[in-house]
């Protein structure tokens, strides 16, 4: 038996889906525990290519339990959508439970997200705008409406009324367009029908098959790096996106856990605004994106891509507990004659090796790189560590002593049969 989780450790988009695929061959349940449908999870088998929001990635395997947390923010229309194109496509969704506990987003909730977004001007967060940082502050100020109300039509029509009136007093004050309450709700209707048979007491069954001896994988959505008190604080996401995480938006205890899966790109990339040290804006940057076919999977918008950054992935496995690591996109390098890793940073003068806390001082900080020679070769096709050229594995190795965990998976290629276990 083994409960397990698997985290991105940077700023999210570093292939988790792949690997949670890969890891659910032995695995009885895959719990989302935090975020929504501002996560992207692609994963590729043969030659079909799905893109998941709010379905933990286990789903492409016959059996597996599907739980959608109590920490996560779920908009009913869009999981709605989401499971109908699943199914569409002969994937059996009848094995998805979503949590009584979760947060629902509604319409009120994406506007908010916009206009907190358009007036903030210049110091915007570069959100989804999926209305995953108003769901969270609804919870918070204990307003919010949970997953159990889809079960009870008139009730969540009460609710949502409420709120959505509420929501458009402010829309009105501040000279945005307010919603057709009407209108919502009818979409909203639909989804709770539709939802209602899903919902149910999901803390239940992930301690029942924990218990049991079952193998469970917590998936975690966005990165380490976008965890609301351990992230690059504005520019964070809205939930805690650490290991952590799984035990409150799951409600398991941190006893069961064993293992923690970091899942960290060979290079590094973020999406949206906020400080990134090893950021390329050269030719290298642009090679990075262009073979790395580094879009958002939820917004399409190009991602922002760098060196491998030893100094905040150290910190992030630190905070993690990671004890495996899971390096994606290694075939990305194979062109570059020269990879480069930061080991510390140069701040007001100083060498520092450890993330100093503040935004604003890591938007200042001047890396210091490591030079490493590529490798100049394909691996895409190598399924062994020792199949490895010599200068990627010698890469990868000082990865893992620089950031203090074993490189336990490598992927060299979107496909699921392009990845093996060192
Ligand atoms: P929000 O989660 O939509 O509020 O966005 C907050 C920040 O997190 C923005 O910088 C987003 O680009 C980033 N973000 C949210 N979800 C993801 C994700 O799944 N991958 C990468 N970045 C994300």
């Amino acid at each position: 038996m083994s409960v397990d989780i698997l985290v991105g450790t940077l700023w999210g988009d570093e292939g988790k889906g792949k690997l949670i695929d890969v890891l659910t061959r032995d695995v009885d349940m895959v719990v989302r525990f935090q975020g929504g449908n501002n996560a992207g999870h692609t994963v590729e088998i043969g030659d079909e290519k799905y893109v998941l929001h709010l379905v933990p990635s286990g789903i492409f395997r016959p059996g597996v339990k599907c739980v959608i947390g109590n920490g996560l923010v779920v908009d009913p229309i869009g999981l709605m959508e989401e499971m109908t194109a699943l199914k569409e496509r002969g994937i059996d969704i009848s094995t998805i439970e979503l949590s009584d506990k979760a947060h629902l987003i509604f319409a009120y909730h994406k506007a908010c997200d916009k206009m907190k977004e358009l007036a903030a001007g210049k110091a915007k967060i570069g959100t989804t705008g999926r209305g995953i940082g108003p769901a969270y502050e609804d919870k918070a100020g204990r307003c919010g409406i949970r997953g159990g109300a889809l079960r009870d039509l008139a009730l969540l029509e009460k609710l949502f009324r409420t709120q959505c009136e509420k929501y458009n007093t402010r829309f009105a004050a501040a000279g945005v367009d307010t919603l057709d309450v009407d209108a919502e709700w009818a979409k909203v209707k639909e989804a709770a029908v539709y939802l209602a048979p899903y919902v149910t007491d999901t803390v239940l069954s992930v301690n029942k098959a924990a218990k049991a001896g079952k193998n469970v994988l917590f998936e975690g959505a966005q990165g380490a790096l976008l965890d609301i008190d351990h992230g690059t604080y504005p520019f964070v996401t809205s939930s805690n996106t650490i290991s952590g995480g799984a035990c409150t938006g799951s409600g398991i205890a941190p006893r069961y856990v064993d293992t923690v899966w970091g899942v960290m790109k060979a290079y590094t990339t973020r999406v949206g605004e906020g400080p990134f040290p090893t950021e390329l804006f050269d030719a290298d940057g642009e090679e990075l994106r262009k073979i790395g076919r580094e879009f958002g999977a939820t917004t399409g918008r190009p991602r922002r891509c760098g060196w491998f950054d030893a100094v905040i992935s150290a910190y992030s496995c630190m905070i993690n507990g990671v004890n495996k690591l899971a390096i994606t996109k290694l075939d990305v390098l194979d062109t570059l004659e020269t990879v480069c890793i930061c080991t510390a940073y140069e701040l007001d003068g100083k060498v520092i090796t450890e993330m100093p806390t503040s935004a604003a001082d890591l938007a200042r900080v001047k890396p210091v790189y490591e030079k490493h020679p590529g490798w100049c070769c394909s691996t895409a096709e190598a399924r062994t560590f020792a199949e490895l050229p010599e200068n990627a594995q010698k890469y990868l190795n000082r990865i893992a002593e620089l950031v203090d965990a074993e490189v336990a998976i490598v992927s060299v290629g979107p496909r699921r049969d392009q990845t093996f276990l060192v």
